[in-house]
């Protein structure tokens, strides 16, 4: 048996022990937690959807049209008509013929890895890629040729070796914990050569980059070329659920073998409508997109400022590395204490030896409560020795 006792003291040794914080009220710019109102510097909700009162307000009247669950998986009797419509709006948005819903991104990765790979088969993988799609290539059971990086030449490589039995070119678009984009128009152009699929993780690009917010698959011009496009409805889209987009066959496919869509309950009626108002918004008022640009450039250059390097971030998501996990937590303590709600990010979701301070912009927050959240966050650094103090 387990001892549990023992395996939450071993974390807590480890600094990597993790507690719930409990945030009063949705998900503004700033938040109240623990009674005090804080800049909240570490939601997804990138647009200020989540928020946003017409999409509240479609939430509850498709919770009173509709209901407040679905009742069933779609296969059963859980298919309703707000779902396939905004499986369309989906498609039609990011420049597909055809669109699914998934219960989460997390359900999303999961289910469509494993049904597009399979034993003897082989999966390239960024080595940042999040951990649902870690976890996909997992459940598959096909081989995974882990790649450096966003490193061409490393997956070119793995692509020679595995010949025919290359299925799946598999990378986040932005990826969540450095704020990068990938090289989708190199990721194209080899999965191609060698007969692979490929598919890209939008959850992060979603309503950030790409012309209209339409994501890193479309800035490299490829809508409707590159074979799958993920994305989830829980982070710009400010709601839950999560969605792919592919050829009607494709689709088709995932109906018939993604285990998460067949085996779980449909989208709750109120998710699906917070999710067709707020990409009405984004599509109507693409000037939230351009906002949050200019947002993350404030903090990335109000963060330079302090001398706190952010990498090769050039998105929402900046993270300044610190190395080790205790020190990070240190420092966010700190940070909060001071006003400031960013996330210590530590492993396993980040490498051993790379924990990091990671924050996240949105488009509501105004560049000056950033530039002061900056100032805050450099004189923390210098106080738990992030940075050296000047002599
Ligand atoms: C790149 C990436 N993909 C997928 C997910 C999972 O999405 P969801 O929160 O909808 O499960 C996340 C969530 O953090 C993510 O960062």
């Amino acid at each position: 048996m387990t001892d549990v006792a023992a395996r939450l003291q071993e974390l807590r040794n480890q600094g990597l022990y993790r507690r719930l914080r409990l945030v009063d009220g949705p998900q503004g710019p700033s938040v109240t937690l623990g009674g005090r109102e804080v800049l909240l510097l570490c939601s997804n909700n990138y647009l200020g959807l989540a928020d946003h009162p017409k999409v509240r307000q479609a939430a509850a009247e498709a919770a009173i049209e509709w209901g407040a669950g679905a009742g069933a998986s779609r296969l059963i009797s859980g298919n309703m008509e707000p779902h396939l419509a905004l499986e369309s709006q989906l498609a039609r948005f990011k420049g597909y013929d055809s669109a699914l819903l998934f219960g989460s991104g997390y359900l999303a990765n999961t289910g469509t890895i494993a049904a597009l790979a399979g034993q003897g088969e082989v999966v390239f993988s960024d080595e940042l890629n999040h951990a649902s799609i870690i976890d996909g290539c997992r459940l598959s059971r096909a081989e995974t040729f882990v790649y450096r990086h966003g490193d061409l030449d490393h997956l070119a490589w793995g692509l020679r070796q595995a010949g025919t039995r290359a299925a799946l070119v598999v990378s986040d678009g932005v990826f969540s914990m450095d704020g990068d984009v990938a090289p989708v128009e190199g990721l194209f152009d080899l999965a191609q050569s060698h007969g692979a699929r490929l598919m890209i993780d939008e959850a992060h690009a979603t309503g950030a980059i790409g012309p209209g917010g339409r994501g890193s698959v479309s800035a490299a011009g490829l809508a409707g070329e590159v074979d799958l496009v993920v994305g989830t409805l829980g982070k710009a889209l400010g709601s839950y659920g999560a969605y792919v987009c592919a050829g009607a066959e494709t689709i088709d496919l995932l109906v018939n073998s993604a285990r998460p869509f067949i085996f779980s309950t449909a989208l709750s009626p109120p998710a699906v409508g917070a999710a067709a108002a707020a990409l009405e918004l984004l599509e109507s008022e693409p000037e939230r997109v351009e906002c949050l640009r200019a947002n993350a450039a404030t903090l990335r250059s109000a963060l330079a400022s302090e001398g706190l390097a952010t990498n090769r971030s050039s998105t929402q998501i900046v993270p300044i590395e610190i190395g080790p996990a205790e020190r990070t937590m240190d420092l966010c303590e700190l940070a909060l204490e001071r006003g400031v709600f960013a996330q210590g990010i530590r492993p396993p979701t980040v490498p051993e030896g790379s924990s990091r301070l990671r924050f996240t912009v949105m488009s509501t927050h105004g560049a000056e409560e950033l530039e002061r959240a900056a100032k805050l966050v450099g004189t923390a650094a210098r106080e738990v020795g992030v940075i050296p103090i000047p002599a």
